[in-house]
């Protein structure tokens, strides 16, 4: 629990715990100057309770677009490929994503969009789990397009304190070892080797990690995600609030002009929601969309007459 105390005196609290925790971890100097940034656009802010500043950053998203209120620009009724609309299908019927379909063929036509347009940089995705929406990201890039993967490959790692009850009731079920999968499957988090599935699901879709620049990266997404390369695309599928906070933080800065986050949470677990509402307030720059169900944030492109 957070200690009682002035909004900023108990942000720099929560501050404190985390730098002693992250004591010892790599890119430590980094997230503390993240940490501390986050601390002094508070106070710059001059401070209000965390709900108070949260509902004042949902409504200026709604206001600004973001909160459900643009309208979805639908899905494609098919990928853009015969192959690809099979994988698709295929990934879905085999259990092994929780995307839908038309979340599946808006991530499909919009990987399939940057390759037609050049865009540059590599594609992420963090939160690949049985990597269904990994393969479908697979079959529509190009194979020399660099696509990293980042995830546990295992259990996802606990929620915190800025997650809602939601979040905390699905977590104590996955914890306590009472959570099935899809379709009654063993639910991934309890799988042996789940990363050597994945491994082999690539393999089965004709795409191997080895021949198609793809990288696939165990680990805390806190501890994994590092580096400036510029990104293209960042799919972010890892439901909790730091979890995505950290890829926006991180993910954020290298996202080149035109390029997108594709938030897959959003409008799933409220500590998702709150972390894209407090990242993108008062941050100019990104307009949002949807895209078959999905919030797409798009960094504004280089204006050519500039
Ligand atoms: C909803 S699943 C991803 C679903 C997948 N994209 C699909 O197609 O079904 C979320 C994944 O994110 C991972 N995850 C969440 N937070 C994480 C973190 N901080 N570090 C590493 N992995 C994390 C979980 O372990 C889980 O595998």
């Amino acid at each position: 629990m957070l200690a009682m105390g002035a909004p900023v005196d108990r942000l720099k609290s929560v501050v404190g715990r985390r730098v002693r925790r992250l004591a010892g971890q790599p890119d430590l100097q980094r997230r503390i100057a993240e940490l501390e940034k986050r601390v002094a656009t508070l106070e710059k802010a001059g401070g209000g309770s965390t709900k108070e500043r949260r509902r004042a950053a949902r409504k200026k998203a709604r206001t600004s677009g973001l909160g459900g209120t643009a309208p979805d620009r639908g899905a494609p009724a098919a990928a853009q490929t015969a192959e690809v609309e099979a994988a698709v299908v295929a990934v879905k019927e085999q259990r092994l994503t929780y995307l839908t379909l038309p979340a599946l063929r808006a991530l499909a036509v919009t990987v399939d969009e940057l390759e037609r347009d050049e865009l540059p940089g590599i594609i992420v995705e963090a939160g690949t789990a049985l990597g269904g929406s990994a393969v479908v990201i697979a079959l529509s890039k190009s194979p020399e397009r660099r696509f990293v993967a980042h995830d546990m490959f295992g259990l996802i790692p606990p929620p915190g304190d800025e997650d809602g009850d939601d979040v905390h009731e699905r977590y104590a079920t996955i914890v306590a070892g009472r959570s099935s999968g899809l379709g009654g499957d063993t639910y991934y988090g309890y799988r042996e080797d789940l990363l050597g599935e994945v491994t082999a699901t690539f393999d089965r879709f004709g795409v191997p990690v080895d021949q198609n620049a793809i990288e696939l990266v165990p680990g805390l997404f806190q501890d994994t995600i590092s580096g400036d390369e510029p990104i293209a695309l960042a799919h972010v599928d890892g439901d909790w609030y730091e979890s995505t906070m950290v890829c926006l933080e991180r993910f954020g800065p290298r996202i080149v002009p035109g390029g997108r986050f594709v938030i897959d949470d959003y409008f799933s677990w409220s500590g998702c929601r709150t972390a894209v509402e407090e990242y993108f307030t008062d941050r100019d720059g990104w307009s949002f969309e949807q895209r078959g169900g999905k919030v797409h944030i798009v960094r504004a492109a280089a204006d050519p007459h500039a």
